[in-house]
This record gives C-alpha cells, structure tokens and sequence, in this order.
C-alpha cells in the first residue's frame, strides 16, 4: 500500500485517466472501423449500379452481345473501381481480372446466396484480410445478368493497424506524463499540508499562542488550519488559566503557613507561660481551619474540572435546605448583630446534590453576613418560577462595583483584597457556587448596588 496521500492521490488520478484513455480508443476505433466500412460498401453499390445501368446500355447498343458489352463496362469502369465481374446466370462473361473464372462464379452464387463474407473467402488473393463485395441483377430480353464488384479490405485494415500503432505508442507516453503531472499536482496542492506540519511540530506549552500560518490554499486546507487555530487558542487559553490557577493557590497557601510557622517559631524561642502556649495553639489552630478549608476548595474545583465529581441527585426539598443553613448561619448573623431573615416558604422540591447544594447556599449566606455592617439586614428566600426555582439571597451590605461583577465568579477573585483576606475569604467561594449552580443545570446572577447591597438568585430547574 501508498502510504503517501500525494503518490496515493497521483495513483488514483494515473488509474482514472488509464480507464479514460482506454475507453477513448476503443470508442474511437470501433468507431473508425465502422465508419471505413461503410463508406467501402457505398462504394461498392455505387460500382455495381453504375456497372448495371453501362450494361444495359451497351447491350442495348449491341443488341445483346453479353461478352462484348461486359467488356467494353469493365474498360469504361477502369482499374480504379476495384474488381468487376460480369455473369450471365452463374456463368462468368468477364471480369477484370477473369483467370480466376471458378472463383468468381461460385462468390457470385455465394453472394446471390446472401453471404458477401463467403464469397470474399472464396477470393483470397484478392485481399489478405479478406474483402466485400456488392451484387446487382439486371434482366435484358428474358436474360438475367449478375454484376459482381469485390473490394478487398487490406487498405482499411492496414489503416486501422496504423491507429493500433499509434495508441500503443502514445499510451506509456501520455500515461508517463499524466503520472507525473498528477504527482506534481497534487505536491503542489498538499504543500500547505507539509508547511502546517513544520509548524505544529515546533508547538509546545511554552508557545501556545503560535498560530498556523497557511496563507492562500484550498478551502479545505484553510478550514483544517483555522480549526487546528481555534483548538491552540482554547488550549493556550486552558494552559493560562491552569498556571493563575497554580500561582493563586501558591500564594494563598502561603500566608497561613508563614502566620503557622511564625506563631510557632516564636513559642519555641524561648521558655513560655501556658496561657502564651495556649494562645500560640488557638492561633495555629485557625490558620490550620483556613488553610484545611481552602484546600478543600482547591480539591472540589480541581475534581469539578476534571469532572471527577459525582453527584449524589436525589429529590429534596430546597425550602427545609434553606431552613436548614439560616440555623447554622444564626449565630454568625447574631455575632455581627445582623439581622437575619429567613423566608423558606411552602414545599418546593428540585432534583440534586444535597451537600453540594447546602455548601452554594451556605456560601451564599456566608458572604452576604460577611460583606454587610453591624446593623444591617441579609435575607433568604425561595420562589417558584414556572419550570425554575429561585433560591435568592440579598443583603443591605458594601455592594458590589459594577467593574467587579463580571469578575466575581472566578477564582481567587476578591473585591477588596486586603480586607476580605482578613474577613477569611480565599476568593473561591462564588466560584464554587457557580460551579455547582451550573452542575445542577441552573445558572446564578447578581444585582449590586455599591453601598447599598447585593442580591445574588440562583436559578434551578423545578420538578414538576
Ligand atoms: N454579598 C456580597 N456583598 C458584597 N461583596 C461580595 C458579596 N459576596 C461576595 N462579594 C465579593 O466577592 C468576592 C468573592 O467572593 P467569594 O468568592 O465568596 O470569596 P471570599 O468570600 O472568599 O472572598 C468577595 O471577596 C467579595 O469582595
Ligand atoms: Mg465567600
């Protein structure tokens, strides 16, 4: 087998056009041949009839004297109207060349008879390929006169020959020269191909943001280097995310472990009370909390993208959910003397993820009591929407800048960085809602006003 596409393509073309080239002179000579004939036959009716009607006139003019008058029409028709024979009946009166009398007598029965093929067996010498031959009755005072005319077949034969030469020779030729054509064709053609596989070839993750570069070739070509384009920048555009992502976790693992490593280093200088323990403890202690929830966030998204995480869908209630999150976030709410409203309302049941679904919710809670002032108000509702229920979550806090709100969903983003970082936040906690929102096949958006609060409604899709 080719494995080159090029050769493979030059094979099929060469194979296409030998078929072609085959069927052309066959067509050709068939056609040649036919036509050869035809006109042989024509001319041997028109020798005959006009033989026939010279016949006639010359046995009128002597008053029936057959072998003179058959005479005096072959000399009329002279050598150049091929071999005339003239009977009487089956008997030979004359003919051009009249040695061969037998001969002639028994292809004139044999073509009378109906076979023009056996009468030019019967004549050999006449042509070596054989010959045809035309017959023509006419009748004069009760006599009955055969007029014979054999045209043997060698020049056709021979010019046919010639054609058969001539393909012979040609056909290597033009196959020789239709083979490379074809193979310089279609190397032209791929040629883009090859360029596109020297640069593929030198794409590695360092330089993701290479495109192909193709310039003008076959629509098929181009679309193939536009597609393989798109791929680079979807891949280049995973790779930029996948490093923020590295970096941001980095860093955010840093400052609890120096806070972790700090408390420690300095308990351990030198001898201490064991209220100082104590307090050095409680400190390592919370960072260890934070840093033991932030790597579970980290785990649940790097899981979430490699869609390792399977969800546990079962039907539940998102009213008692609800219910269940305000109590947990009570104290909190009471801590930071805010008011907290919960309003469930009836029975409304949605397919999902109960744990997952209660950590989007507590997220939500969460930051809405972290982000509002002592004093201020966050609420909790659910609403039935036709095919969608709404769990939204509002608060009379900071609010959100318009600028950041299309950034508020992505990793490690934080509003206000250094005052969130001492709030507790690592920046994930929307993203992971957003992830589970859009797992569940729902969606979650957020109204803002800086300075006066945030609404964030997560929609998801009801049973009905
Ligand atoms: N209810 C809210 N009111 C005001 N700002 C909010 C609210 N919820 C989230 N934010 C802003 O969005 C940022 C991202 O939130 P989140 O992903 O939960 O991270 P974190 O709470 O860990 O900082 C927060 O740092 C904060 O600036
Ligand atoms: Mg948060």
């Amino acid at each position: 087998m080719l494995k080159s596409l090029r050769l493979q393509l030059a094979a099929w073309y060469l194979a296409f056009f030998s078929v072609l080239f085959l069927a052309f002179c066959l067509v050709l000579y068939g056609g040649l041949s036919r036509a050869l004939e035809r006109r042989l036959d024509e001319g041997l009716a028109m020798t005959v009839n006009i033989s026939a009607k010279l016949m006639q006139e010359e046995l009128d003019e002597m008053d029936g004297d057959a072998p003179q008058a058959a005479e005096e029409v072959i000399s009329k028709m002279g050598p150049s109207s091929g071999e005339i024979a003239i009977l009487e009946g089956t008997r030979l009166v004359a003919a051009t060349d009249p040695g061969d009398k037998a001969d002639l007598e028994s292809a004139a029965a044999e073509v009378v008879g109906g076979s023009s093929e056996r009468a030019a067996w019967i004549l050999p010498h006449w042509g070596k390929s054989g010959a045809r031959a035309g017959t023509k009755h006419l009748s004069f005072r009760g006599r009955t006169f055969v007029v014979l005319a054999v045209e043997p077949l060698d020049s056709i034969v021979r010019g046919l020959q010639v054609l058969r030469q001539t393909f012979l020779l040609a056909m290597p030729l033009l196959l020789a020269i239709a083979g490379i054509g074809g193979y310089l064709l279609t190397r032209r053609g791929l040629a883009p191909l090859g360029s596109m596989v020297e640069q593929t070839r030198t794409i590695t993750g360092q330089n993701l943001e290479t495109r192909l570069e193709i310039g003008k070739a076959a629509e098929e070509l181009t679309t193939l280097a536009a597609s393989f384009n798109e791929l680079l920048s979807r891949l280049d555009q995973s790779f930029a995310s996948m490093r923020r992502f590295v970096q941001d976790a980095s860093h955010e693992l840093r400052t609890p472990l120096a806070v972790i490593r700090g408390e420690a280093d300095v308990a351990l200088s030198h001898e201490r009370s064991t209220a100082e323990y104590k307090e050095s403890l409680a400190v390592i202690q919370e960072e260890s909390r934070r840093l033991s929830r932030l790597v579970d966030d980290l785990l649940n998204l790097a899981r979430a993208d490699a869609g390792h995480v399977q969800l546990h869908v079962e039907q539940l209630y998102v009213n008692d959910l609800l219910s269940d999150c305000c109590r947990s976030v009570q104290p909190l709410a009471s801590a930071r003397n805010i008011e907290l409203e919960c309003r469930p309302g009836e029975d409304v049941a949605v397919r999902g993820d109960e744990e997952l679904l209660r950590r989007m919710v507590m997220n939500l809670l969460d930051n809405a009591i972290r982000y509002t002032p002592p004093g201020g108000r966050v609420s909790a509702m659910i609403e039935a929407h036709g095919s969608d229920v709404r769990i939204r979550v509002a608060d009379t806090g900071v609010g959100i800048a318009p600028d950041a709100t299309g950034r508020i969903f992505e990793r490690f983003y934080r509003a206000d960085k250094a005052r969130n970082r001492q709030q507790g936040g690592f920046g994930l906690g929307l993203a992971i809602v957003k992830w589970i929102a859009e797992s569940h096949h729902g969606a979650v958006d957020l109204t803002s006003q800086p300075g006066q609060g945030s609404t964030f409604t997560v929609r998801l899709p009801a049973i009905n």
